[in-house]
This record gives structure tokens, C-alpha cells and sequence, in this order.
């Protein structure tokens, strides 16, 4: 065993969170290492995950928006897929995105060690033969698909990693699980001509999002999908030798059996934990595998931190990158703490949905009173240009103090747009603030303010009648 040199900060995964760890570390002065079991840094939202799907999906709404000129009077020919040119469009996003991150590394001097990582003690980690001491450690080693029981091991069964591989467009693609992963998938496939059926566990899909939020997306994926089964499970899958699958399914009343090409599992992730030899240390999991940490991102251990999917939902880059930024800077000496009022969700389905702070279905469940402001984008110039008539903007406010609780968006660039509230949010915005400050026009964006004025029953794009009053 090779003994390698003593680092002040040692960070366990280069994606979003890890990266962002280890630069943030740099900067503020340590020595850091960063380690990663594969070559390529930027993790699976970078490699496998949110940057390549984004590429797909952007051909997808393309190939739908050039449908829909059709009706307007540019009649495009069908598409020709080239698939493997799609898979080098996609594969030179990442590429030049590893570079960069490479790049960044080299310049702060951060050192990267490829391998996995795997601990020995609470000061002590193992990496191939190398034993490497710490001052402080960094766990970001992320999240890996679930599989559900009984599945066959079958090429034709596909988890988010291989089916962005895009090795061939099924005939038909059943997609388990209606969340996040399963629809933004099944779109790109549909697009690319797969037949996509959807089985989904739970009674709606995208459970956790409010209905009218995912309402103009379903009826999309209605049109767009063979079928939607909810409340179903799949119980069987069975190989058959034509190298299809035949799949089991059952919904409340019977079991009914279909064949499909291939199946997509996309039933949610689970924690890195079992990879790091983690009983070697003191740091504690939960039930499900979860690293525990305070709000300062320290597990039990007080030199070893943990950041992003394997602390815990919500599993997004962008709550790893700031939990990885804290982290790095508690190690460093800053009273930094995870205090983030909010992390917005987005899925980048079409239409794309977001939502940010307080739901109502979590409002109805809480007991806790909020009033609304909603502004249909059926009176938004913009969305009408858009073809996006459908979408949304709403905005929950305290009812006594006018402050934003929370808010959804449904419609193009719903993720772009829920940033705003998403600041109001964290900034202790009233609804005034956010009805007097000037948005421009025509914009998506202004619909944040119309949602505001809608409120305070300011708006002039639409006629709200006044309650009559009882005498009146
Ligand atoms: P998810 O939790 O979003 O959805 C999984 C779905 O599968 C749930 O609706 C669940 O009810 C259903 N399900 C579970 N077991 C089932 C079964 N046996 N049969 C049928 N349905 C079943 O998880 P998903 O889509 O796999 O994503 C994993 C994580 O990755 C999520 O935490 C998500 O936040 C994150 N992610 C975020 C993205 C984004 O921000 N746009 C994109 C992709 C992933």
C-alpha cells in the first residue's frame, strides 16, 4: 500500500456538489484532493444525467414546435433522425463540459485521483493502493438508479444511464414510474418515435407537484403517449426469446400483461452509501442509507462532511453545488450554514413544470393559510406567440403579512421563471415588491408580476369583477 500525502480536504465525488466543494475549498486556501471512480468529473448530473437529457429534450420540444408551425402555415418536412449524430451532438456537450471543469481543477491546483474511494477510518480513506490521510473530509458520492425486485438482468431493460445512450429507438418503451426521470424520457423517446406507455404507482403523475401545475402536462402526455396507467404496479417481466419483454402489470381490479420492446426503470435513486465502506468510520446513515448531517453539512463525525443525493431529498444538482459550498466553507473557517429558504424543482418536460418553496397540496396538508395570486398565460401575448396559451404563473402568499410563501410555473421556461420567485422568496418579498418592480414586455417573465397583481387585484391585462357588496 502506497502512502500518499496528508490533505487538508479530501472530497468524495466530482459532480456538482464535489467539484463545487473542492473549488470553493481552493479558493478559500486549503490543499484539497478530489476523487472520483470515474475519469470524466462532473458526475452523473454532467455525464449521465441532467446535461445530456437537456440535450435530448431540447431536440424533442424542437421537433413538437416544428409540428405546431404546420398549423400556422410553415409546413416542415418529418424529421430525419440520425441518431448517431445525436449521440455526438450530445456527447460533445459533455466532453467540452469535463474539459472546463478539468480545466478549473488544474488552475486552483485542485490534485484528482480517479478511483474508488473507500474509508479505513475517520481520518483515513483507500483508493486503489494509495492511502490517503485527511484533515477533513468531503462526501459527495451521489445517488445511483433504484431497481424494483424481480427484474431480470436484460439488455432490453434500461435505467436513465443506458437509455441516454441512445443506442436504438424502440417500437414500443415501457417507462415504470410516471416522476421526474420516467417523463422527461418517455418525451424524448416519444419524439424520437417510440410508442411510450408510462406505469406509475402512485394516483397521478409527478406526485408532490400540485395537479393544476402538471394539468396542461399530462394532457399533453395523453396525446403524446400510448398509455398512462396510475395507481398500477408492474409484479413480473418476463424475457421473451424474440429478445422482447413481456410485462406484468397490475392496477387495483387485475393484472393484464403487454410486450414492449424495452422497459425503462425510472422509480427514483438511492444513496452511494453501501460503496464507501462507511462502518469503518463513526459517521451515522438512517434507514434508508442517507448520511445524517446538520445544517453546517457535518455528519456525526465532526472532520467529515456530506453534501447532495446521499444526505437526502430533495436528489438535485443544484442543492448539492450550495450544500457543497457550505461545506467547503465551514471546513474553511465561515460561518456558512444550509439555510436556503427553498430549492426549486424543475422537470424539462414540454410544457416544463417548476414549483418552489410552499406547494398547496403542502399548504391543504399543513393547515397552513395562504392566499393566491394565479395569472392563466391565456392573457400573455407572449405565451400566445408561444404556443403556450395553456401555462401558468401562481403565487402563494401569507395572507396577513403578503409575503411569498412559495409558487409554481407550467409552460416554456417554467425553470427559468420560477427563479424569480424563488428570489422573492429568499429576499422576504411582499407581493407589492414583486408587483412595482418593472418587468419587461412581452416576456414570460412578467408573469411573475401579473401573478403578484392578480393578488392585489391590480391587473389591467385581465377584468377581475368586483364581489358585490351585499347592499349593493
Ligand atoms: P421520482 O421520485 O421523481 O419518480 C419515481 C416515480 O416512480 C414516483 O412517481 C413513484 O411513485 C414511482 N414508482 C416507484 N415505484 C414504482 C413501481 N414499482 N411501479 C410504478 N411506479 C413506481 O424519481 P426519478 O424520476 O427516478 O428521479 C430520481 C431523482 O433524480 C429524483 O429525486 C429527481 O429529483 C432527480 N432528477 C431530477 C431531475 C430534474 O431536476 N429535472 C431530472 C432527473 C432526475
Amino acid at each position: 500500500m502506497v502512502e500518499n500525502k496528508h490533505w487538508d480536504v479530501v472530497v468524495v465525488g466530482a459532480g456538482p456538489g464535489g467539484y463545487a466543494a473542492a473549488f470553493r475549498a481552493s479558493d478559500l486556501g486549503k490543499k484539497v484532493l478530489l476523487i472520483d471512480r470515474d475519469k470524466a468529473l462532473g458526475g452523473v448530473c454532467l455525464n449521465r444525467g441532467c446535461i445530456p437529457s437537456k440535450a435530448l429534450l431540447h431536440i424533442s420540444k424542437v421537433i413538437d414546435d416544428a409540428n405546431h408551425l404546420s398549423s400556422v402555415g410553415v409546413v416542415f418536412d418529418a424529421p430525419n433522425i440520425d441518431l448517431e449524430k445525436i449521440r455526438s451532438y450530445k456527447n460533445k456537450i459533455i466532453t467540452q463540459l469535463n474539459t472546463g471543469i478539468a480545466q478549473l481543477a488544474k488552475a486552483r491546483k485542485v490534485e484528482f485521483l480517479c478511483g474508488a474511494a473507500s474509508f479505513l477510518s475517520n481520518n483515513q480513506l483507500l483508493v486503489k493502493d494509495k492511502k490517503i490521510s485527511f484533515e477533513n473530509c468531503i462526501i459527495a458520492s451521489g445517488s445511483t438508479s433504484s431497481m424494483i425486485p424481480n427484474l431480470p438482468d436484460h439488455p432490453s431493460i434500461l435505467t436513465s444511464r443506458t437509455a441516454l445512450n441512445l443506442d436504438c429507438i424502440p417500437g414500443s418503451l415501457l417507462v415504470i414510474g410516471g416522476g421526474v426521470i420516467g417523463l422527461e424520457l418517455g418525451q424524448v423517446y416519444s419524439a424520437l418515435g417510440s410508442k411510450v406507455s408510462v406505469v406509475e404507482f402512485m394516483s397521478e403523475l409527478i406526485p408532490g407537484a400540485d395537479t393544476d401545475i402538471t394539468k396542461p402536462l399530462v394532457r399533453k402526455l395523453k396525446k403524446q403517449f400510448e398509455s398512462i396507467m396510475l395507481s398500477s404496479k408492474v409484479v413480473k417481466v418476463e424475457a421473451l426469446d424474440n429478445g422482447e419483454l413481456k410485462v406484468f402489470i397490475e392496477n387495483k381490479k387485475e393484472t393484464n400483461t403487454y410486450v414492449f420492446e424495452r422497459v425503462l426503470v425510472a422509480v427514483g435513486r438511492k444513496p452511494n452509501t453501501d460503496l464507501l465502506n462507511i462502518e469503518n468510520t463513526d459517521v451515522k446513515i438512517d434507514e434508508n442509507g442517507f448520511i445524517s448531517v446538520d445544517v453546517y453539512q457535518r455528519t456525526s463525525v465532526k472532520n467529515i462532511y456530506a453534501i447532495g443525493d446521499i444526505v437526502g431529498n430533495p436528489m438535485l444538482a443544484h442543492k448539492a453545488t450550495h450544500e457543497g459550498k457550505v461545506a467547503a466553507e465551514v471546513v474553511s473557517g465561515l460561518s456558512s450554514a444550509m439555510d436556503a429558504r427553498a430549492i426549486p424543482s424543475v422537470v424539462y418536460t414540454d410544457p416544463e413544470i417548476a414549483w418552489v418553496g410552499l406547494t398547496e397540496n403542502e399548504a391543504q396538508e399543513q393547515g397552513i393559510k395562504y392566499e393566491l395570486g394565479e395569472f392563466p398565460w391565456a392573457a400573455s401575448g407572449k405565451a400566445m406567440i408561444l404556443n403556450a396559451s395553456q401555462g401558468k404563473t401562481k403565487i402563494l402568499f401569507d395572507p396577513e403579512t403578503k409575503h411569498v410563501l412559495g409558487g409554481g410555473v407550467v409552460g416554456p421556461s417554467a425553470g427559468d421563471i420560477i427563479s424569480e420567485i424563488a428570489l422573492a422568496l429568499e429576499m422576504g418579498s411582499d407581493a407589492e415588491d414583486i408587483s412595482l418592480t418593472v418587468h419587461p414586455h412581452p416576456t414570460l417573465g412578467e408573469t411573475v408580476a401579473s401573478a403578484a397583481e392578480m393578488f392585489e387585484g391590480t391587473i389591467t391585462d385581465l377584468f377581475i369583477p368586483k364581489k358585490k357588496k351585499k347592499n349593493d
